[in-house]
């Protein structure tokens, strides 16, 4: 396990944007000065971002999505470029929902990952396979990044409270470090592992060989469990 465990607060659609802005305003404080050794991203929606980083200067920030394309006619889309803008360091790119709901491929997640090398901002790539890393396009996405966030994240343990084993985590890691060291062997990686992470399982996780952090769904929209998971 690396000195500084990481934690990305993936918030999905739980708050509005007041909601977002409230809960940093009561908890931000608290988060920075109680956990200088670990590293915490909070992934709000894009539109709670800027207020955010004006309530939480010392927080990291994270994107949900990002554009494949840089800045020009793609409506509705956010540009990693505005992303480098507003002080996010960490977007989260091919999540299951994001390629189930709204049928995001491998071509366009690969995009993503590249327009976030180009504006130095961290990717943290879902996969539920590990073999997926080695497909051509993201083989070749990678390779474009200096450093990296995969999550590996099954899909059933989505949401669903059912967190994989400790033994199926520690398999697909190894799995993931070895396809990493064999097709982006200069790419400064760190493993995570996401899907019902809750303060029961949190502790037991983290004595996994390679995992360097999680990522967290629901349990981190709620202070208290997220003050548990991180001690
Ligand atoms: P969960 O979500 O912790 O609510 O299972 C994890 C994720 O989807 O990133």
């Amino acid at each position: 396990m690396n000195a500084r465990f990481t934690y990305i607060a993936n918030w999905k659609s739980y708050f509005t944007y007041c909601e977002a802005v409230t809960w940093a305003e009561q908890h931000a404080a608290a988060l920075h000065t109680r956990n200088h050794n670990a590293e915490i991203v909070l992934c709000p929606d894009f539109l709670a971002i800027p207020a955010l980083r004006a309530i939480a200067p010392n927080i990291k920030l994270g994107a949900q999505n990002c554009s494949p394309f840089d800045k020009g006619p793609y409506t509705g889309q956010v540009s990693a470029s505005s992303l480098k803008d507003a002080g996010v360091t960490h977007c989260i790119v091919g999540h299951h929902e994001c390629r189930t709901l709204l049928h995001e491929s491998s071509t366009v997640i690969a995009k993503k990952i590249v327009q976030l090398a180009q504006h130095g901002i961290t990717p943290i790539l879902c996969v539920s396979d590990p073999y997926e890393i080695a497909q051509h396009e993201f083989a070749q996405a990678l390779r474009a990044c200096r450093s990296i966030c995969i999550a590996y994240e099954p899909i059933a343990a989505i949401g669903s409270g059912n967190a994989a084993s400790v033994e199926a985590i520690t398999d697909k890691l190894a799995l993931i470090k070895k396809i990493i060291d064999e097709y982006a062997p200069d790419i400064h990686a760190r493993l995570l592992y996401g899907g019902s992470v809750t303060s029961d399982n949190a502790q037991e996780f983290k004595r996994i060989p390679n995992l360097d952090g999680f990522l967290i769904g629901r349990a981190s929209t709620d202070f208290q469990e997220l003050k548990k998971i991180v001690h």
